[in-house]
């Protein structure tokens, strides 16, 4: 296996804290690697953790109320604004994620566009492994519990995850951390 180190320069995302989680998560990644993989230091227990990522700021939008929200059931919603290609999803997962919010953290939204070559992954969620994937193109998988990290495939970066705010029984989305396929300065 492959194991390649990512050291880029932005957003940091403390991951210590969910060391607790490394065996279920490593279990699930040992169930989806499939021949060549590309995992990201921090996916390594008992290794360093942070992990810097790119971030931008984005208008704020409303995207769901906590009411509709259903557990393992994806809600597709266009994103950045005025921006007609990029599609993210909104799922609650049903246990903490990274990145997660509400009562028990487990809401949390990423782009669609894979972020190898923008692989169209609509309708690749995972229930059972809260990962989305395999991508159609080149079979690359993303852990949506650990901020999107790559548990499989060609892919090298982190699917973009929106980042969410709750107000009032509804969640908005206000920004994207990691680059969107397809954009090049979304990177703030
Ligand atoms: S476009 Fe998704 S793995 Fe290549």
């Amino acid at each position: 296996m492959d194991i390649k180190i990512k050291t880029e320069s932005e957003i940091e995302i403390q991951t210590s804290e969910e060391s607790g989680s490394d065996h279920l998560c490593m279990s699930r990644r040992n169930f989806l690697l499939t021949g060549s993989s590309a995992i990201v230091l921090s996916t390594m227990p008992g290794i360093a953790t942070a992990v810097k990522l790119a971030a931008k700021d984005y208008p704020r939008v409303k995207i769901a109320s906590l009411r509709e929200l259903q557990t393992d059931q994806p809600v597709d919603f266009s994103y950045p604004p005025n921006n007609p290609i990029s599609t993210f999803f909104i799922v609650k997962l049903g246990e903490e994620a990274g990145g997660g919010i509400g009562r028990k953290k487990d809401i949390v939204a990423f782009s669609n566009l894979c972020s190898h070559m923008g692989g169209p992954l609509n309708g690749t969620y995972k229930a059972a492994h809260k990962a989305m994937g395999p991508c159609p193109l080149h079979l690359t998988t993303f852990d949506l519990t650990r901020h999107g990290m790559v548990i499989s495939g060609h892919a090298t970066e982190a699917l973009p995850q929106a980042r969410l705010e709750i107000s009032r029984g509804n969640v908005y989305a206000v920004g994207v951390t990691g680059l969107i396929y397809g954009q090049h300065d979304n990177l703030g």
